[in-house]
């Protein structure tokens, strides 16, 4: 397969899509911060099976980091990642700098994420959501994709790009992928690779909770976030920064009277690294 064409500059981007419009092409776009891993492929995979035309961006986006958040720290390994990417088939890859997107140094005009945005993620990251709305919002206006698509991994990620497409009438279909895990359940991230081995054992504690709360999820929430909770007792190098149950249409957490499906969603620290999971569940 030949090698996406690179493009840095919105006006490049635009104009090399909009050709492509102008001979009746589709467009799907997946947005990423690079550092990819077979989970991004997956939604570069099926990301070719929507469009004729496949767009990835590659953009560590400062405004959705906090300060003391790991933003320098954050892997960029662009060439392996356009490697990868040209091995799928890719069309284009969009790498702007920080100074593209942002030549005013930070924008003034931002997409807040509401009262959702500041629970669970954003309780502890405070405005990385309205960081990663306006990002998205700014590539969707520049990619104007048919479809856009990102992984369940971000489950909050996605309730809220998916609220903001509504939100702002944004005209395009949106396709959430499947989590992938390694063989023993630790779902993909790119910040797994700063785990070393005793760290990466730890980790299992996530998923591991998850597969707790699903296994009681027949005998409500109590049970379920007991059964849950416990399971991290095994592993003392796990610091759990919440454990909760949503309900997918508010994302607000159910209480003991809800049935139904729901998302189990799960954050802890494992070192200095820190790592997000979820399942979905059925409760009752
Ligand atoms: O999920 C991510 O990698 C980022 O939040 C996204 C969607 C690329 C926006 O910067």
């Amino acid at each position: 397969m030949s090698a996406p064409q690179l493009l840095t500059t919105i006006r490049a981007t635009r104009a090399a899509l909009e050709r492509k419009r102008a001979g009746g092409l589709t467009v799907a776009f997946v947005p990423t911060m690079g550092a990819l891993h077979e989970g991004h492929l997956s939604l570069v995979r099926r990301a070719r099976e929507l469009a004729d035309t496949v767009v990835v961006s590659i953009f560590v986006n400062p405004l959705q980091f906090g300060a003391g958040e790991d933003l320098d720290a954050y892997p960029r390994t662009l060439d392996a990642d356009i490697e990868a990417l040209a091995a799928e088939g890719v069309d284009f890859v969009f790498a702007p700098t920080a100074r593209e997107m942002y030549p005013a140094g930070a924008s003034s005009t931002m997409v807040t994420a509401g009262h959702i945005g500041t629970l669970l993620e954003g309780a502890t990251r405070p405005g990385h959501f309205d960081g990663m709305l306006t990002v998205v919002a700014k590539l969707f206006n520049i990619v104007n994709p048919d479809v856009a698509l990102f992984g369940q991994k971000d489950a909050q990620q996605v309730f809220l790009v998916r609220r903001m497409v509504a939100d702002l009438n944004l005209p395009l279909d949106l396709e959430i992928v499947p989590t992938v895990r390694e063989a023993d359940g630790l779902a993909l991230s790119s910040r797994n690779r700063f785990l070393d081995e005793g760290a990466r054992q730890a980790a299992l504690a996530l998923s591991a909770a998850l597969q707790a709360a699903d296994a009681a999820a027949g005998d409500g929430l109590v049970e379920l976030l007991a059964e849950a909770t416990a399971s991290f007792g095994d592993h003392d190098a796990v610091t759990l920064d919440y454990l909760v149950v949503v309900d997918p249409a508010t994302f607000l957490p159910v209480d003991e009277h809800f049935r139904g499906r729901a998302i189990a969603l799960v954050a802890a620290r494992v070192g200095a690294t820190r790592l997000i999971d979820n399942a979905s569940i059925t409760i009752g």
